[in-house]
């Protein structure tokens, strides 16, 4: 047996930055971004963190399942950018919400997060270990964005987005998971504690002294995003279809057998690209990155939410969501409305 998704919820800050509000800090232009990546604006905290974030996108989700919190038996928060490193943004939530029965942890697959999320527990659920789980992808990414770099700065929104999954007999699930290390440098960032002084002992043992955390290279410029997007572009154009195609030849079905597909929203033109090599038609593939930006692993989570509440996805609908990023990582997860 396995899960389904009985209720979603999200939450984005009030803030929204423009294009042309970040004319006013980089060297840029509304058109320039737009042209490129589709993105017209992004919601950015002020007063929210990550782990208040995630917990206002869970309390709505628990609230649209019209579950009691204590129903819930794991939870688990996506994130590369959380405010709390210990305790985990999983058990944060957990109390803030009285989820007193659940396990919690964090996992940090970037934006490949929220489908790893959501095959974990749905293993979790076919095991027997588990029958109700909460999913969420949050990230306050302005907290890790290099705002003097105009390449990476203009991409990214905060947000958090969840997701209740229920054991149910009709549920179908299907999945194909990738990651390849070896383009793990297209997309960085390093801990910030990395570049902080931290005490050794000398070989002898009798003096400590303050080293710097130098052996991987790391500056302190390197606890921000850092980007090289054309091999990111290259890679998700690329390697998406295909594993979205490796997923469709194992369940034996074809794209006119699927009514959308869910992608990351990393921009405008990978989505485009995704779809041009799947040779399937934009109308099939859902977009919200203008408004939000790239949110990491909250973009399919927020996505999902949003179809959900507009009606867009119907019982009996077949969805491909794909999910893909730094590491590298990538997943494509066959879901059916039931
Ligand atoms: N405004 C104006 N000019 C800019 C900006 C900007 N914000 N950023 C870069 N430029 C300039 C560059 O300096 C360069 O100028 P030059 O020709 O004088 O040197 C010129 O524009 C072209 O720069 P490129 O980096 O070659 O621009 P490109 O066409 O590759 O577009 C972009 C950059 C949009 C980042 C593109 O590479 C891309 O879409 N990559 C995918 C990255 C992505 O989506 N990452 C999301 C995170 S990862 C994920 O979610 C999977």
């Amino acid at each position: 047996m396995f899960g389904k998704i009985i209720g979603t919820g999200s939450y984005v800050p009030e803030n929204i930055v423009t294009n042309n509000d970040l004319t006013k800090i980089v060297e840029t232009s509304d058109s320039w971004i737009e042209e490129r990546t589709g993105v017209k604006q992004r919601h950015l905290m002020k007063n929210e963190t990550t782990a208040t974030m995630a917990t206002e996108a869970a309390k709505r989700a628990v609230e649209n399942a019209g579950i009691k919190p204590e129903e819930i038996d794991v939870i688990v928060v996506s994130t590369v950018s959380s405010n709390l490193i210990l305790p985990n943004t999983a058990c944060f939530v957990q109390e803030q919400i009285g989820a007193i029965n659940a396990f919690c942890f964090d996992i940090n697959t970037a934006c490949t997060g929220f489908m790893m999320a959501y095959n974990t527990v749905q293993s979790y659920i076919n095991s027997g270990l588990v029958k109700t789980a909460l999913i969420i992808g949050a990230e306050g990414l302005s907290r890790i964005v290099d705002w003097s770099d105009r390449g990476t700065c203009i991409l990214f929104g905060d947000g958090a987005g969840a997701a209740i999954v229920k054991a149910s007999e009709a549920a179908v699930f299907e999945t194909v998971m990738k990651s390849d290390g070896r383009k793990g440098s297209a997309l960085t960032c390093y801990n910030g504690f990395a570049t902080r002084p931290r005490k050794i002992f000398t070989e002898e043992k009798q003096e400590i002294s303050d080293i710097y955390e130098k052996t991987n290279g790391q500056e302190s410029s390197d606890t921000f995003v850092k980007m090289d997007g054309q091999e990111i572009f290259r890679f998700a154009v690329k390697e998406v279809p295909k594993c979205i195609n490796e997923l469709m030849e194992k369940m034996n079905i074809t794209s006119d057998d699927v009514d959308m597909f869910v992608l990351h929203q990393a921009n405008l033109r990978i989505c485009q690209g995704i779809a041009k090599r799947l040779k399937i038609s934009m109308d099939k593939v859902p977009t919200n990155v203008s408004e939000y930006g790239n949110t990491s692993s909250a973009c399919i989570p927020i996505l999902l939410d949003e179809l959900f509440k507009a009606g867009k996805l119907k019982k009996g609908d077949k969805i491909i969501m794909s999910g893909f990023g730094a590491g590298v990582t990538l997943a494509a997860t066959y879901l059916e409305i039931c």
